[in-house]
């Protein structure tokens, strides 16, 4: 088990530590780790090896802990709660091998991607067997209910991949084509996460819409931060390339946001990194230096800021629990990490 404890234990957020979070799911979590190594496990060699490769990369395992807390601030007890945060967290990593190969990314996870290991080809397959082996773990619920959230949920994140690649190299991107793009490919499987809580510990409609929001929140805080550290953070911290996105032509919030303001001269900086798909000739700092002095990054973190107060509200409504603190901690730390 490969989990990143290690970094984790450092951070702090808010009323409990991130170890204190962890520490309260941590048997569960282990569990997770084995019904994750169980459920990949192939009788095709290629698969198997993807797999173990996959489980044994870490992560911040944040959805399946999402699901663990969420069922517990519930009242779920049972077994489903692990092998559904095992569907959550495999579902992740799914997405993320295909991500890689549209992305064309090599490195993930602070290792190569399955893509530059093990080709296009293969890797496409072996994130199709592990997509149908969480469903596979799902049906076995047998809970439409479940199914249901699960195939929207493939349904909005294809949606997401798909929207970003038509505005791929555009400079045109709205504020809102962002927030429908980001909305659909990180916080739509957030959402499912706190909402799969909800529905083990038969909370009602209501309780399950409002997990669901603030899982929604907690998302569109995700993401703003991962976009907002692709200029920031460092390659070593964050387990991938920094400046990625715009070399991948992804325009996200910060430059969306100094292209609404900045003169020609500028923009066509930013148009100079798109059509080199690099910074062969503008380099990555006076891109940096754009979202810093236009104050854009800083706009992008208050937004993700704001959405992660939303989130830590929508939990007012629950019990006091230390499950309801972690989740609220939980909010902090997505927008105070560094990786
Ligand atoms: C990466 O998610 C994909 C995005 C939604 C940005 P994480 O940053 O949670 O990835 P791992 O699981 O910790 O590697
Ligand atoms: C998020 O998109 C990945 C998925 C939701 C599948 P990104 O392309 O921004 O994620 P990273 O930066 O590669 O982790
Ligand atoms: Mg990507
Ligand atoms: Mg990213």
């Amino acid at each position: 088990m490969t989990l990143q404890t290690e970094t984790i234990d450092v951070a702090s957020a808010g009323n409990i530590t991130v170890k204190e979070i962890f520490d309260l799911v941590r048997e569960d979590l282990a569990k997770v780790e084995e019904e994750f190594a169980r459920q990949t496990a192939a009788g095709v060699q290629p698969i198997n090896e993807i797999g173990r490769y996959l489980q044994d990369g870490g992560g911040k395992r944040l959805r399946p802990m999402l699901v663990l807390l969420a069922a517990r601030l519930c009242g779920y007890q049972g077994p489903s709660a692990i092998r559904l945060a095992a569907v959550m967290e495999m579902i992740h990593t799914a997405t993320l091998v295909h991500d890689d190969i549209i992305d064309e990314a090599e490195t993930r996870r602070g290792r190569p991607s399955t893509n530059s290991r093990w080709g296009n080809h293969r890797s496409v397959l072996a994130g199709d067997w592990l997509y149908m082996q969480a469903f596979n773990v799902a049906v076995a619920e047998r809970n439409f209910a479940i199914l249901d959230l699960l195939i929207g949920l493939t349904q909005l994140m294809v949606e997401g991949e798909m929207i970003q690649l038509t505005l791929l190299s555009r400079l045109d991107v709205s504020v809102d084509d962002y927030f429908d793009l980001i909305d659909r490919k990180t916080a739509a499987l957030f959402s499912a996460c706190l909402r799969l809580g909800a529905i083990l510990g038969r909370s009602g409609e209501e309780a399950e819409a409002r997990l669901a929001s603030c899982g929604t929140d907690l998302g569109l805080a995700f993401q703003l931060i991962d976009d907002v550290l692709d200029f920031t953070a460092s390659e070593a911290r964050l387990g991938k390339p920094v400046g990625n996105d715009l070399r991948e032509g992804k325009v996200t919030l910060p430059l969306i946001d100094v292209l609404a303001r900045c003169g020609p001269e500028e923009r066509a900086k930013v148009a100079q990194v798109v059509e080199d798909a690099g910074f062969a000739r503008v380099p990555l700092a006076e891109i940096q230096d754009l979202v810093v002095r236009y104050g854009t990054l800083e706009s992008a973190r208050v937004r993700a800021r704001n959405y992660a107060g939303r989130a830590a509200r929508e939990l007012e409504g629950f019990p006091e629990s230390p499950y309801r603190d972690a989740l609220r901690s939980l909010a902090d730390f997505i927008i105070d990490r560094q990786y």
